[in-house]
């Protein structure tokens, strides 16, 4: 029997295809199991909402609504992850307009619900608190952490800490294979390809502590895609396509695709799918034919994780125990076939492949365990200026990709100067990596503005500064910036006039 006096901590790993829970249990972190709507015991609850007439449904009942017809969407964490999400974006399901953080909340709700009441720990009473730690993939802009933890905080949980998806199977691995880590071997490579993501961690290992060295991904590639491109394939077979199937029986072919695509084993040859009722046969190796780019895109998103041998190519470095595969999507046969024609013998499969990183967060969430995690912020924040009227516009690096942070600390940064300007301009932007003029390139994405009156005649409600042309000045005020990051890796901006303490503060990654 779980101690009753301590509240509950568990690992919650919100997933794109599957919201996967492990919990603390004295020493060991079982994998919460539920039972859904049809009496079947699952380790997950599907991530899908659906609208049954006027109100949202989720989870199973999501699931069920949508068997019979009803506005639903999957893999609403891509959403999430998409760039240009704020705090205020919506979604539309059938003629409805949600907020996302609304809808997230709503699923978070439901999830802790079917945790206490209809789970293999129930029941929880009401009173006894759910503590978390929470995965967020490592390429999180500002914008989805932020509702990534309003999210889980609305809908009742006490989110203890989010750590990065890879650090987390980082820890299940060292729990599970310490004795594969030695004085030369010291780090991890986390090859983590979910449902519709991939993302690729270097996670040191010492002693207890675990540190994500450098991480790679791809946010809108999963398991998900091979869906489509089977569902293609068998389509093409039966001589239709996408188009001519129609919404209603192309959604029936996906999911009967994905449900082939589970039950494939190492040595299956053929797979068999009914497209529009008519049983349709393809080879196996046709499916691997068109899905091989997609596991050779994950392994060349690793190419700066990994070490170049002699003829040029990318290898596990020599400090590098193993590469750790996990997620659901890397259960398909090709995957593990195409890393070990790489990688050879260290490719080690997780024994709970969709769990893993859930199981790694429920570690990461008992004191007993004692792990600890360095993270690392791998977006970086840059401010760009205008200077000068508006015709020459600078850019400050203010925090680098891969700024480590301390765990449960705030860092912060400050810079201090006399304004030159009667107004500030700032655009905040997040970027994944900069070129050798130190200017960003890859992603880059605004992730705030702040207009600044240095001029003390300019800080009245009438005056419009966006309409005020930019001039230089003498003697302006002595300014202070602030970035301070969160332990969770959330950026805030304040703006001060250090010589009449007036002050602008401005979270990034908001509206
Ligand atoms: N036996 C299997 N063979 C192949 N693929 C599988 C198997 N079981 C599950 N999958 C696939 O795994 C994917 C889900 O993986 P997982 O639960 O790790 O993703 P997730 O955590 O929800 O997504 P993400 O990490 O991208 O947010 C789905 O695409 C599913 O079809
Ligand atoms: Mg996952």
């Amino acid at each position: 029997m779980r101690d009753k006096v301590s509240p509950m901590r568990l690992g919650v790993d919100f997933g794109t295809t599957t919201t996967a829970i492990a919990i603390v249990d004295r020493g060991n972190y079982p994998i919460v199991s539920f039972v859904n709507n049809r009496e079947d015991t699952v380790d997950f609850i599907p991530s899908i909402l659906a609208l049954d007439g006027d109100h949202l449904v989720y989870g199973f009942d999501a699931e069920d609504a949508a068997r019979e017809g009803a506005p639903h969407l999957r893999s609403f964490k891509r959403l999430l992850s998409d760039p240009s999400v704020t705090d205020t974006s919506t979604l539309r399901l059938g003629n409805h307009s949600i907020s996302v953080l609304d809808a997230l909340t709503g699923f978070l709700t439901y999830v802790a619900r079917t945790v206490r009441t209809n789970s293999s720990v129930a029941s929880v009473p009401a009173s006894e608190k759910l503590e978390a730690l929470v995965g967020i993939p490592a390429h999180a802009w500002s914008a989805q952490r932020f509702l990534t933890l309003e999210a889980f905080r609305r809908a009742g949980w006490d989110v203890l800490a989010m750590v990065n998806e890879p650090s987390a199977a980082g820890f299940e691995y060292t729990h599970r294979h310490a004795g594969t880590l030695n004085s030369k071997r010291t780090s991890i490579l986390v090859y983590d390809l979910g449902g519709g993501t991939f993302d690729a961690s270097i996670v040191s290992a010492t002693g207890t502590l675990h540190e994500v060295l450098g991480s790679r991904g791809l946010n809108l590639v999963g398991g998900d895609d091979f869906d489509v491109i089977l569902a293609n394939r068998l389509a093409a077979a039966a001589g239709t396509d996408s188009g001519l199937l129609g919404d209603a029986a192309w959604e029936r072919l996906i999911e009967d695709a994905r449900s082939a695509k589970e039950a494939l084993s190492p040595s299956s040859k053929f797979i068999t799918v009914p497209v529009n009722g008519e049983p349709t046969t393809i080879p196996v190796a046709d499916f691997y034919d068109a899905a091989t780019p997609l596991v050779n895109a994950t392994v060349e998103a690793m190419e700066p994780l990994l070490v170049p041998d002699a003829s040029g190519v990318g290898q596990l470095g020599g400090d590098v125990a193993g590469l750790y595969v996990v997620g659901g999507g890397s259960q398909l046969p090709l995957v593990a076939r195409i890393l070990r024609a790489r990688f050879g013998r260290r490719v080690h499969r997780s024994p709970h492949t969709a769990a893993s990183t859930a199981i790694g967060l429920a570690i990461g969430a008992d004191p007993e365990a004692a792990y600890t995690v360095r993270e690392q912020l791998s977006r970086g924040v840059g401010v760009f200026r205008e200077r000068d009227g508006g015709s020459f516009i600078s850019f400050d690096t203010l925090l680098e990709p891969n700024t480590e942070l301390a765990p449960g600390e705030t860092l912060t940064i400050k810079r201090c100067y006399r304004a030159a300007h009667n107004i500030g301009y700032f655009r905040f932007v997040e970027y994944s990596s900069f070129d050798e003029a130190w200017v960003p390139r890859g992603d880059l994405q605004p992730c705030g503005e702040v207009i600044f009156p240095f001029d003390q005649s300019l800080r009245r409600s009438d005056v419009d500064l966006e309409s005020i042309e930019v001039v230089r000045t003498e003697d302006g005020p002595l300014i202070e910036e602030s970035y301070i990051v969160d332990e969770h890796g959330m950026v805030t901006v304040e703006i001060t006039d250090l010589d009449t303490a007036y002050t602008i503060r401005r979270p990034l990654g908001r509206k």
